[in-house]
């Protein structure tokens, strides 16, 4: 009789199995295979790392699509601004001819309103002259304003700025504003007419067509 091994004991041999027999089902399980215990633990692992993916993806196509509508949104803006500069808000269709009264009605050196909207002119006295300066900016056209406190016509869309007599002094704007034809009628009244403009850098302001002689 061998000697017992206190550490690794040998179990007592059993009935003997014949051979390349499986182990005997356990009770209740009928003829299916047994599912590995190693592939039942790792199903509901794949599942979760597919769940994981899938809201990743929808994740990322949501933050994508957030970003596209930035984009898109921002884009927009940019080619309303664009547009905005390219084809400014000018004035079309005014009548080109109007009574302006006497010479008596400017008084005194300034820029006067009256017929800015309705015939698109300031009438301008200014150093022994009354003229017709057209509100039109000479560098994409928008209809500047008058700022009396600054003593200065100011264009709102790019910032170019015109002395009184409508020389140009600030901004984009790369000539004097233009006159328009202004002429003392028999009846004591100024007539302004559009269809005739002179310009500054032509030598035209010289024209006695571009302007009235008034007492300084
Ligand atoms: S249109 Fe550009 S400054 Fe007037």
């Amino acid at each position: 009789m061998p000697p017992e091994n206190p550490v690794n004991p040998v179990p007592p041999a059993g009935p003997p199995s014949p051979a390349g027999a499986s182990p005997p089902a356990p009770a209740g399980t009928g003829s299916k295979l047994p599912v590995p215990p190693a592939t039942a633990a790792a199903r509901p692992a794949a599942a979760g790392a597919e769940d994981l993916s899938r809201r990743k993806f929808l994740g990322l196509i949501s933050w994508s699509g957030l970003g596209w509508a930035a984009f898109s949104a921002a884009s927009g803006v940019g080619s309303i601004a664009t547009g905005r500069f390219m084809f400014p808000n000018v004035l079309y269709e005014l009548p080109a001819t109007v009574k302006v009264g006497p010479p008596d009605d400017y008084p005194s050196d300034d820029v006067y309103e009256k017929y800015k909207d309705s015939n698109g002119v300031w009438i301008v006295r200014d150093a022994g002259q009354i003229t017709a300066l057209i509100t039109v900016c000479t560098h994409l056209g928008c209809t500047p304003n008058w700022l009396p406190n600054e003593g200065k016509i100011k264009c709102p869309c790019h910032g170019s700025g015109f002395r009184r007599n409508g020389i140009n002094f600030e901004g984009p704007a790369p000539r004097p504003l233009e006159r328009a034809k202004i002429v003392l009628l028999e009846d004591g009244n100024m007539m302004v007419d559009k269809a005739r403009k002179f310009q500054y850098e032509k030598g035209e302001w010289n024209d006695p067509d571009s302007f009235i002689p008034v007492t300084a």
